[in-house]
């Protein structure tokens, strides 16, 4: 696997080779050789992901956020729900999924997972649907629904006029920010994103961008986040994996630069533009390489 560092100030754009983490370090999230064949041992066996390697350092005070980008069917939402522990994808056919240095078993509280459809509950209220982890782990209803209004502030929703409205009620954006809500109250320490702006016009994901960067800072998680946007990856990301087509595996992981300005600002910079330019020629070359092989065998 190449290990590659895209550094990307306003002047130059370059490639650099990325030091492996020293193995004295805590992982969040290790994966180890991680392969999954649906349906393995009949005849239907289909290898989704090979050999998927990486670490995800814990650093303190600062959760690392990992872009992740791949041709459509190249697993990328297996592996993230792999390090959710969400079955059929979980358990893994061979290799090692670590979690805080222990075998992935069951999802949990500490990983949190927005998924691209919003998935709020259609019989519930944006406030119900936002306090219901809280209601699972019996949190009494007053201080509850108190943090609910919270995050449904904090995700940009009026806490009045909107707690009480149903998702059928809302805009795409104002369900993907319930869903963010909701997984968010629980302050997981791995946050999952599976294309979950996919759906959003160009200004309100923007805003979008802009508000999970914020909140990311807040809860000094460590985020996944899948898209298809490369220029979405690049402005989230610290690190963007790049996954080949099936059976999918990193093929490149590349250093860019912090969201430290407004994502409509940046994303307009033509040094931010030529980072987004060389990963696309980095992954046309992947595709290339790739189609090669399935010709060839
Ligand atoms: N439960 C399952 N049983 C059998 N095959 C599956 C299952 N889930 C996924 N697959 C297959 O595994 C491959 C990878 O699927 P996955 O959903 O991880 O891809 P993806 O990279 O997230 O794609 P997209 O970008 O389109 O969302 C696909 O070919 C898919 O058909
Ligand atoms: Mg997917």
């Amino acid at each position: 696997m190449a290990r590659l560092e895209l550094s990307s100030n306003e002047a130059a754009c370059e490639l650099k080779p990325v030091e492996q983490p020293s193995s004295a370090v805590p992982l969040v999230v290790h994966f180890e050789n991680v392969t999954k064949t649906y349906d393995a041992g009949t005849s239907r066996a289909f290898t989704a992901i090979r050999d998927v390697t990486f670490a995800i350092e814990d650093k303190a005070g600062i959760g690392e956020f990992i872009g992740v980008l791949g041709p459509s069917g190249c697993g990328k939402s297996t592996v993230l729900r792999l390090i959710a522990g969400l079955a059929p994808q979980h358990p893994a056919t061979t290799g090692s999924v670590l979690v805080h240095g222990q075998p992935v078993e069951e999802p949990g509280p500490d990983r949190g997972f927005v998924f691209q459809d919003y998935a709020n509950f259609p019989h519930r209220t944006v406030l119900e649907n936002v306090e219901f982890g809280l209601e699972c782990a019996h949190v009494p209803e007053k201080e509850r629904r108190e943090r609910a209004r919270e995050w449904i502030q904090k995700v940009g929703l009026d806490a009045v006029k909107d707690a009480g409205k149903y998702p059928h009620q809302l805009s795409g954006g104002m369900n993907q920010r319930v869903a963010i809500a909701r997984s968010l109250i629980m302050h997981p320490k791995i946050i999952l994103m599976d294309e979950p702006f996919g759906a959003l016009d160009p200004t309100t994901r923007y805003r979008m961008q802009d508000l999970l960067v914020s909140l990311w800072r807040e809860l000094e998680a460590t985020v996944f986040f899948i898209t298809h946007d490369v220029s979405e990856a690049v402005y989230l990301g610290d690190r963007v994996f790049l996954f080949s087509s099936a059976p999918g595996t990193i093929v490149h992981q590349l250093h860019v630069a912090p969201p430290d300005r407004p994502a409509r600002q940046m994303q307009n910079e033509p040094g931010f533009l030529e980072s987004v330019r060389q990963v696309r020629a980095l992954m046309e070359k992947v595709d290339v390489e790739n189609g090669g092989k399935e010709a060839a065998s």
